[in-house]
C-alpha cells in the first residue's frame, strides 16, 4: 500500500484517504465525494479495527459486507480500497500504540468506552502511515474523533491535513450510521428522538437560551420521555476543545449518546453564538 501510495505522490498526485470500518452507507460516500473532488487519487481503508472495540462491545457483530462496498466505491470511481487484515495490521507480538491525553479524550465517548480512541488514534497512525494521504477525510457525526485525530496530526506532525465533512443523514434526520441496522423497525422510529432534541436545543439557543443546565435538562427530559430510549450522555460543552461550560458562548458542542436495546447510537450539533 505504502509503495503505491508513494508512486502516485511521486508523480505529484495528490492523495485523499477516507479511513472507514465498512458497511458503508451515504455517510462515508459523502467523504468518498469530497475526497474526489479534493484530490487526483482517492484511498479508501476498509478495517474493523479490533483495538478500538472494548470487552463486550460489537466487535463480532459488527456488520461487514466488503463486496458490497467495493461495488459502491468502484462507481464513486475510487482508485484503491485498502483492505488489511488484523493480522497484518497487528502480528502477533505487536506492542506499539498512539494515545492522545487530556480533556479532548476523557468526555463524552472517552468516559463511556474507556481505551476506545487509543484503539483509534493507533489504526488511524498506522493507516496515514500506509497510504501517506495529503488530505484525510473525517464526518462530523463522529465529532469527537475528528477533533482527537486533528490534535494528534498537529501535535505529531503527520504532513497531511484534516478535512471534516458535515453529517449525512436518513429522510427523517437520523444520522446514518452502520449500527443503525441493529434497529428493531419500532427502535428505528423512536431513534429521531436523538435529532429532535438536538435541534430544538439548537433553536433555543438561537432564541437566546444560554444556560448550559437548561439546555441539557431539556434534551433529557424530551429523550427520557421517549420509551426504550436510555441516556449513556448527554453534553453541552466548549466546540474547541470539549472542556466544561456554565454559559454557552462562540462554539458549542452539543453530543449525545442514547442505547435503544444494545444499540448504541450518537449524534451531535455544533451551535456557532
Ligand atoms: P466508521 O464508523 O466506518 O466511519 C468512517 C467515517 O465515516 C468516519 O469519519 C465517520 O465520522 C464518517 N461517518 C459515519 N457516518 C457518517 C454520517 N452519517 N455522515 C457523515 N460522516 C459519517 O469512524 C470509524 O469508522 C473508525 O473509528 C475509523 C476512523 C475508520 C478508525 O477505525
Amino acid at each position: 500500500m505504502q509503495e503505491w501510495s508513494l508512486q502516485q505522490k511521486a508523480a505529484g498526485r495528490k492523495l485523499g484517504l477516507v479511513p472507514t470500518m465498512g458497511y458503508l452507507h451515504q455517510g462515508h460516500l459523502a467523504l468518498v465525494r469530497a475526497a474526489r473532488r479534493g484530490c487526483d487519487v482517492v484511498v479508501v481503508s476498509i478495517f474493523v479495527n479490533p483495538l478500538q472495540f472494548g470487552a463486550g462491545e460489537d466487535l463480532d457483530q459488527y456488520p461487514r459486507n466488503i463486496e458490497g462496498d467495493c461495488r459502491l466505491l468502484e462507481e464513486e470511481k475510487v482508485d484503491a480500497v485498502f483492505a488489511p487484515s488484523a493480522g497484518e495490521m497487528y502480528p502477533r507480538g505487536y506492542g506499539t500504540f498512539v494515545e492522545v491525553q487530556g480533556t479532548i479524550v476523557e468526555k463524552l465517548c472517552g468516559r463511556s468506552r474507556p481505551g476506545h480512541f487509543r484503539g483509534v488514534t493507533t489504526v488511524v497512525s498506522k493507516l496515514f502511515h500506509a497510504c501517506c494521504p495529503d488530505i484525510a477525510y473525517f464526518g462530523q457525526k463522529d465529532a469527537q474523533q475528528a477533533m482527537i485525530i486533528e490534535k494528534m496530526v498537529k501535535e505529531l506532525n503527520f504532513p497531511l491535513r484534516i478535512e471534516r465533512v458535515p453529517t449525512v443523514r436518513e429522510a427523517d434526520g437520523l444520522a446514518m450510521s452502520s449500527r443503525n441496522v441493529y434497529l428493531t423497525a419500532e427502535q428505528r422510529q423512536r431513534a429521531v428522538i436523538l435529532n429532535q432534541s438536538l435541534g430544538e436545543a439548537k433553536e433555543r439557543i438561537k432564541a437566546g437560551e444560554r444556560d448550559v443546565l437548561v439546555i441539557r435538562s431539556g434534551i433529557v427530559k424530551r429523550i427520557e420521555e421517549c420509551p426504550g430510549a436510555e441516556i449513556d450522555y448527554v453534553e453541552v460543552v466548549n466546540g474547541y476543545d470539549l472542556s466544561d461550560l456554565e454559559i454557552i458562548s462562540e462554539r458549542v458542542l452539543i453530543a449525545l449518546a442514547v442505547r435503544f436495546g444494545n444499540t448504541r447510537l450518537i449524534d451531535n450539533v455544533l451551535v456557532e453564538v
